[in-house]
């Protein structure tokens, strides 16, 4: 079984052939990528009429490259997938028109994929993780607990009222005068700082369920800047960076033990995984705290490659083809969707858009 997948919800255009075969490491076929990061790093957080423009530049060009790098022609295909939502909407019709274009065009099936459903079976892609596992997913555009129990089963346990904790460390990296994407550059500096140095406000810890604040500690973190006067030294920003960092890790971490007992209240939790998806799961602090928590509670903590847990085309070709062995395929009426919670009681927080 092969499928084409394509992924155009945020800054990264990506493309890639995905197959069934048991050998995980010999799944994805062909994966290429454009990383919009510095169309717009000049304005610090992502434009969506720029991230739209440089879509519709860039995905035919990709779809071609990861044909050839596949060896295959489209005939080869047995379906098409692409992200229909949640998401910024002008790029995701981009995505999504190419994928019923093509699809109509060969007349191959068209798998229209929830982007989070992508994010949430990665783990099967690169690891075979078996259904049920407890899933923390944290990105720039989402935070939150996800029970997964089948394809297309999806059981929400909480998610941010606010902001994502991505979004917070790029907030944060903009306040302390660091680039976009801010994760990582907070993380950096971190290193060099004192975290015991400033007591920032844990939102909502200690309080029952798994939902997630962060606006506040953005606050937090602009008086404690203020604080430091009128030019704060860099020795003051990392010191900054490591409390924030602390701070958004324990709160996760509440959380996260939370989750778990949510978790336990449907499954047995001992011997099941614990995986975390998302750009911000390449933090390595996050890593060792879950590492530690899963152990805890006798669970598997499992995270795919940091190329599978960033947005790319891997994961909704994956996630196309995991619906595709299940007959479930769409027609190409599929709207493209701003907002679509998975679980579908949820209510979707509005997708701002613009992560900074
Ligand atoms: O999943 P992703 O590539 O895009 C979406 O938001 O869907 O996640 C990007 C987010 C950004 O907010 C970025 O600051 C954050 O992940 N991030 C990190 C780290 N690397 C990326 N956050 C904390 N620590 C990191 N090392
Ligand atoms: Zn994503």
């Amino acid at each position: 079984m092969r499928v084409l997948g394509i992924e155009t919800s945020c800054d990264e255009t990506a493309c890639a052939v995905v197959t069934d075969a048991a050998d995980p490491a010999r799944r994805i076929v062909s994966h290429s990528l454009f990383s919009q990061l510095r169309e717009h790093a000049p304005y610090g957080g992502v434009v969506p009429e720029i991230a739209s423009r440089a879509h519709i530049e860039h995905l035919d060009g990709l779809v071609a490259e990861s044909l050839r790098a596949a060896g295959m022609k489209l005939s080869d295909l047995d379906a098409i997938a692409a992200t229909a939502g949640p998401g910024l909407i002008g790029g995701v019709m981009v995505g999504l028109t190419t994928a019923k274009t093509l699809a109509y065009a060969t007349n191959k099936p068209l798998i229209a994929v929830n982007h989070l459903e992508g994010h949430a079976l990665s783990v099967r892609l690169s690891d075979d993780v078996p259904f049920p596992y407890l899933l923390l997913l944290v990105s720039g555009g989402h935070c939150q607990f996800l029970v997964v129990e089948a394809v297309g089963r999806y059981r929400r346990l909480g998610t941010t009222i606010d902001d994502a904790a991505g979004e917070a460390f790029d907030k944060t990296a903009k306040l302390l005068g660091l680039g976009y994407p801010g994760g990582p550059a907070i993380e950096r500096l971190a290193q060099q700082g004192n975290a015991a140095r400033f007591n920032l406000p844990l939102p909502l810890k200690g309080k029952p369920g798994c939902d997630f604040s962060f606006s506040g500690l953005k606050t937090a973190v602009r008086l404690a800047l203020e604080s430091c006067g009128p030019t704060p030294s860099d020795q003051d920003k990392a010191d900054l960076a490591a409390s924030f960092q602390r701070t958004v890790m324990a709160v996760i971490l509440d959380r996260a033990k939370n989750a778990i007992a949510l978790f336990g209240e449907s499954h047995s939790v001992s011997g099941k995984h614990f995986v975390v998806a998302g750009g911000v799961a390449a933090n390595a602090a996050l890593r060792a705290g879950l590492v530690d928590l899963s152990a805890q509670h006798g669970m598997t903590f499992t995270a795919p490659p940091m190329a599978l847990c960033t947005d790319n085309g891997a994961m909704i070709a994956w996630a196309g083809l995991e619906r595709f062995r299940l007959g479930m395929i769409d027609d190409l009426e599929a709207p493209a969707r701003a907002r679509w919670p998975l679980d579908a009681m949820a209510t979707a927080k509005p997708f701002a858009g613009v992560k900074a």
